[in-house]
């Protein structure tokens, strides 16, 4: 679907898109993440970042494309699993058990921008879009397990800090996570 006024179109991921998905995943995670966190804890960081394939898999995960130049700009998504953060690789984090629509919260998982097309709006089209898919099917919340970078996009879409938390150790250092939520 386009949106005119933005010049952006958006679609749901395939696994064909993967790569593509991972390489702006990767720019997002070693630059804009510079103003927050010391090289060290970027290099932390992807402990717990990162591609999950499951969303991908589960129809969950959008990608937005600037129309004019047909570049990837960004991408995110919501679930139905209780996975709050965290890629394939992230192991102690993942938790692929569903969760129960108007009893949990759904998530919001893996928001990337590409560092050339930040403060456009593509985080808030994500959001909205995951956040009315996961109205759709009867959840109530939505969750989310925020990076520093990411929580001034999510404070701007009404979204509450519910916890403070530390994500599990990557040589030694444990980068701030931050558990936070929205009602639907
Ligand atoms: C977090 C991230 C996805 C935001 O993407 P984005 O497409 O630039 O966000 P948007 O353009 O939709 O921003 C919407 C609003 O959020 C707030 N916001 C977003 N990024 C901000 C920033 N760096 N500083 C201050 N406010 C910010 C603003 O209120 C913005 O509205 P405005 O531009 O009209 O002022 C992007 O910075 C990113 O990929 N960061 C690195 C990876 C990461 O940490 N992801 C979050 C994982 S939890």
């Amino acid at each position: 679907m386009q949106t005119e006024a933005s010049g952006l179109t958006h679609r749901l991921a395939k696994e064909a898109d993967l790569p593509a998905l991972r390489e702006v995943m990767e720019l997002a995670i070693s630059e804009l993440q510079k103003p927050y966190l010391s090289p060290a804890e970027i290099e932390a960081s992807r402990g717990s970042m990162g591609v999950d394939t499951q969303l991908v898999k589960d129809g969950t995960y959008f990608m937005v494309t600037d129309v004019a130049s047909g570049r990837l700009a960004g991408c995110g998504g919501w679930s139905r699993r209780a996975t709050l953060y965290g890629g394939d690789h992230s192991t102690p984090l993942r938790d692929e058990n569903l969760l129960v629509p108007g009893r949990d919260a759904a998530r919001v998982r893996a928001m990337y921008t590409h560092p050339d097309f930040t403060r456009r709006g593509i985080g808030r089209l994500i959001l909205s879009l995951g956040e009315a898919a996961a109205k759709a099917e009867g959840f109530l919340s939505v969750e989310l397990g925020a990076t520093v970078a990411g929580i001034p996009l999510y404070k701007a879409c009404g979204y509450q800090v519910i916890e403070e938390t530390l994500a599990p150790p990557v040589n030694g250092l444990r980068i701030p996570v931050v558990r936070m939520g929205k009602a639907l």
